[in-house]
């Protein structure tokens, strides 16, 4: 070791035989170490340690007030991933002495008198030891942070591929963009109504402008038809709910998961009579079943090109009538305990021309 080279390490040395200190202090700045924390009442340590974050740290064990074990023990206290190794300072060397400061948290000895080249050379080893992990703490910190940088844009990214094929759909049907956000609120409102996670709810919020996206799909001379479909067209237009399903399907993204299940389910029914597999119960997933509710009230309450707008009673009335046929009898309580807000979202998102 060069001793002209300077070492950027600190040291907190702690000792309550000044002479000691002064001693150390005069070894390892001799050696180059100039960063040095000494401590002379063991009391101290702790917020010495605090405050300098040293890299090192040389522990005498017989002192008064706290002894080098319970010096030891308030460290380990402190639960710091990137606690330093510490040295015993010890005029003793019978095994059970050492072992009890091993078991205590200690690294290594140093005995006294202390011999000058046993000193630096196990203070160099155990600063490069700690250098090394503490590098390998940041590494890890690095890396970490990237991945989280990632996964969020992956998010990000995945949330707009979403939210544009729902726009796809929309170019392809009369719904309108309010339509979309009026059925997704009120869906996201009603999932949380019934328990589910605020998470649950959001992605049920963004999965769920795409219940319709199989409708491009379908061709313009059925999807545009004014007024009523002749059966085998009425045909067609279901297939709009595999359609989605299967253009859906196969990522295994919660968002996608949850989407693909909307796509093909929001047309299922409580009693089986709905399309296109005819589900029944729960069998029909959760997420699908509120879909349902929330897309035929949002509808029903809608001027579309064929209809004229039901009004908010007339609507609520047929929702009341078909719990437990159409809809999931607990869905439409918790639609009509939560009345209120969903009139909120109407209001929130309403559009020109689109009244009561
Ligand atoms: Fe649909
Ligand atoms: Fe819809």
């Amino acid at each position: 070791m060069n001793t002209e080279s300077r070492n950027k390490e600190r040291i907190l040395i702690v000792d309550d035989e000044p002479a000691n200190l002064k001693l150390l202090d005069k070894m390892l700045r001799g050696q180059g170490y100039e960063d040095l924390v000494l401590v002379n009442d063991s009391r101290d340590v702790i917020k010495q340690y605090q405050t300098a974050r040293p890299d090192l740290i040389l522990l005498d064990i017989n002192m008064p007030h706290l002894d080098g074990y319970q010096v030891m023990d308030q460290l380990k206290a402190l639960q710091d991933p990137l606690l330093p190794p510490i040295v015993i300072l010890t005029a003793q060397n019978s095994k059970e002495y050492l072992l009890r400061a091993l078991a205590a948290g200690a690294r290594d000895f140093i005995g006294k008198p202390f011999d000058r080249n046993e000193l630096l050379m196990r203070v160099r080893n155990l600063l490069d030891a700690q250098l090394a992990h503490r590098m390998m703490h940041d590494q890890k910190n690095v890396l970490e942070e990237m991945v989280q940088v990632r996964t969020e844009e992956l998010r990000r990214t995945r949330l707009q591929v979403v939210q544009r094929l729902g726009m796809a759909a929309e170019y392809r049907d009369e719904e309108t963009g309010s339509h979309i956000l009026r059925m997704s609120h009120i869906s996201a409102l009603l999932a949380r109504t019934i328990g589910w996670s605020e998470a649950d709810c959001e992605l049920l919020l963004n999965a769920s402008p795409m219940h319709d996206i199989g409708k491009i799909g379908i061709p313009d001379a059925i999807l545009l038809k004014p007024g009523k479909f002749e059966p085998d067209e009425w045909e067609i237009m279901k297939t709009h709910a595999s359609i989605g399903g299967k253009l859906l399907d196969g990522d295994d993204s919660d968002l996608m998961r949850m989407a693909q299940q909307i796509a093909l389910t929001h047309h299922e029914k409580w009693d089986g009579s709905g399309y296109p597999n005819g589900l029944a119960g729960e069998a029909i997933p959760q997420a699908g079943r509120i879909a349902a509710l929330a897309d035929v009230f949002d509808a029903l309450t809608s001027v579309r090109p064929y209809k004229k707008a039901w009004t908010v009673e007339a609507a609520v009335e047929m929702i009341k009538d078909n719990s437990g046929k159409h809809f999931d009898p607990k869905l439409v309580d918790a639609f009509l305990q939560q009345l209120p807000d969903i009139l909120q979202i109407r209001i929130r998102f309403d559009e020109a021309g689109h009244s009561d």
